[in-house]
Formats: structure tokens, C-alpha cells, sequence
């Protein structure tokens, strides 16, 4: 059993977005600038977006945090998101999920320039990826993705099993993993909580992406022997012992499943890490588009 290092691999690709930064300036030419809007104070998208921030400073990106209050109107935010959109300074940005019950998701998504939308959720970025051509990948399946290529993880023709069909994780990795290409080229069966008789599924599969966000949902008598498994499971369980008050788990039970497994992903130090990397990547990206169009 091999753990697929999200933390290991993240640090290394941030070390080289760190490296084309630094040419960058010695060019003379802008840095990246991310910025992420945050509406509310939940506690889990205070972290991430926390830490998406500190990462930015750490390899020489430019950052800005909008932080709202929970009761912020939806036209107030879409004004904001114009606002970002017509920044020239700001060449990508984020609006942390899920946002209050308040607000449309959707509605704020679309009004997303494409060209800063570096999560890859709005329709024009999630439609080029399902048509094979140039757009930003929503970062956690670009992560899953990337972390699979780095390790060399053989997927072609393999049968990859995905639990959970969100716009975030579980539809997207069931669209790139069925692509052609390094990390690629499976088969893909999505399965969600209408899918009956999962276990008999999860035992066919070479490759297990969990995406459910229940603790220790999937145990050994669900895979089969030699299983490639990506836990994007990160729960809070509350727990009086510890000084935050709780732990982080994922999906899979890791000391019943990882016995069995070939690769397997902690959590944390997983995917988890691997997502913040590629959002950075996808703003480089960004950056280096933006320069080519003057
Ligand atoms: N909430 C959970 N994951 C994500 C993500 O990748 N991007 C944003 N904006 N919100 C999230």
C-alpha cells in the first residue's frame, strides 16, 4: 500500500508556481492577484478560504479577502462580483460554497466572468471541460487528477467508481476520468443515494473517488483487493478532547479500507492540500492568459 501524498505533491507544485512568480517579477510583469469572497462566518469555508490566502502570500501571489456579512443581499454580492469582474488587477477569483439559503447560488455562478472564474464552475468553463477544450478545472477533481498522474497511477481502462454526483467533485472527476488521456481513459460509473446495491458496484471498482461526506462510509467489505482509493471526504466530527473542539475525517474507514488498497489518500494531508494547489494553478493560468491578451 503507497499513500497518495496530497501534502507532499501540493508543496511541490506551489514550489514551482513559486518559480515562474519569481521570473515573473524579475520581468517586470504583474503577479497573479486571487481574490476570494466570503459571505458568513461558517466555520469550515473561514478555514479554507484562510488558507487559500496564506498560500497565495507564501509563493508570491497577490491576495484579497471579501468578507461579507451573513445578511448580505444577493444584489449587494452580484454587485460586488461586478465590481471583481471589472477589476483589471484582479485576474481570478472565488466565491467560497455554500453561500446563505438567501442567496442563488446559480445566479451569483453566472455572473462570474469566465475569464477570472478559476474554480471552473460556471457553465461556459464546466461546458468547454465536458468538450475536451482549454478552460479552468474546478480545482478538487483537477487535484484528484493531478495527483493521480504524479504518482504514475495506471487508470487506463481501469473501472473508476464515483460515490456522489455534486457540480464540485463528483460530476466533474466522472467527466475527466472518462476523457482520453495520462490519468484518464476509465471507465466511469457514478453512483449516488439513489443508486441501489452501491457495495456490489464499489466491489467491481479498480479505482474508488469518494465524494459523500460521511465519515467512515466505506469499509473494507466494499472494495476489492488492490484498490486504487481518493477519499474527498473532509468532515468535522465534534470532539471535547481536542483543543479545536474536532477532528477531520473522510469517507473511508482508513485503518479497516487501507490494508486492501494500492494507493490510498489520507485525510487529512490528501486531497484536501491538492485542491488549494490547483486553485493557485488555474490563477496562474489566469495570469498568464490575461498578459497574452494585453
Ligand atoms: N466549497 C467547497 N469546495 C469549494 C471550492 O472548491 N470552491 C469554492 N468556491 N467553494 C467551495
Amino acid at each position: 500500500m503507497e499513500i497518495l501524498d496530497g501534502k507532499k505533491v501540493s508543496n511541490q507544485i506551489k514550489d514551482e508556481i513559486a518559480v515562474e512568480v519569481a521570473q515573473m517579477k524579475e520581468r517586470g510583469e504583474k503577479v497573479p492577484h486571487l481574490a476570494a469572497v466570503l459571505v458568513g462566518n461558517d466555520g469550515a469555508s473561514l478555514t479554507y478560504v484562510g488558507s487559500k490566502v496564506r498560500s497565495c502570500k507564501k509563493i508570491g501571489f497577490e491576495s484579497t479577502l471579501i468578507h461579507l456579512p451573513e445578511e448580505t443581499s444577493e444584489s449587494d454580492l452580484l454587485t460586488q462580483v461586478k465590481a471583481l469582474n471589472e477589476n483589471p488587477d484582479i485576474d481570478g477569483y472565488i466565491v467560497q460554497l455554500p453561500l446563505p439559503k438567501h442567496i442563488d447560488e446559480q445566479k451569483v455562478l453566472m455572473a462570474v466572468d469566465p475569464d477570472k472564474d478559476v474554480d471552473g464552475f460556471h457553465p461556459t468553463n464546466f461546458g468547454k471541460m465536458a468538450l475536451d477544450m482549454e478552460s479552468f478545472i474546478p480545482a478538487t477533481p483537477y487535484g484528484i487528477m493531478e495527483l493521480l498522474r504524479r504518482y504514475n497511477v495506471d487508470t487506463s481502462g481501469k473501472h473508476t467508481v464515483v460515490i456522489g454526483r455534486s457540480h464540485i467533485v463528483g460530476r466533474p472527476i466522472s467527466i475527466l476520468m472518462s476523457q482520453k488521456g495520462k490519468a484518464a481513459d476509465s471507465t466511469v460509473t457514478i453512483t449516488h443515494s439513489r443508486t441501489k446495491d452501491l457495495k456490489s458496484i464499489t466491489l467491481q471498482a479498480d479505482i474508488v473517488v469518494s465524494a459523500l461526506g460521511v465519515p467512515d462510509f466505506l469499509k473494507a467489505d466494499m472494495v476489492k483487493e488492490g484498490v486504487v482509493i481518493i477519499d474527498v471526504g473532509i468532515t468535522r466530527v465534534p470532539d471535547e478532547s481536542r483543543e479545536r473542539g474536532y477532528y477531520i475525517t473522510g469517507d473511508v474507514d482508513f485503518d479497516e479500507v487501507s490494508p486492501k488498497a494500492s494507493y490510498i489518500t489520507p485525510v487529512p494531508g490528501g486531497v484536501g492540500p491538492m485542491t488549494i494547489a490547483m486553485l493557485l494553478k488555474n490563477t496562474l493560468l489566469a495570469r498568464e492568459r490575461h498578459h497574452k491578451m494585453g
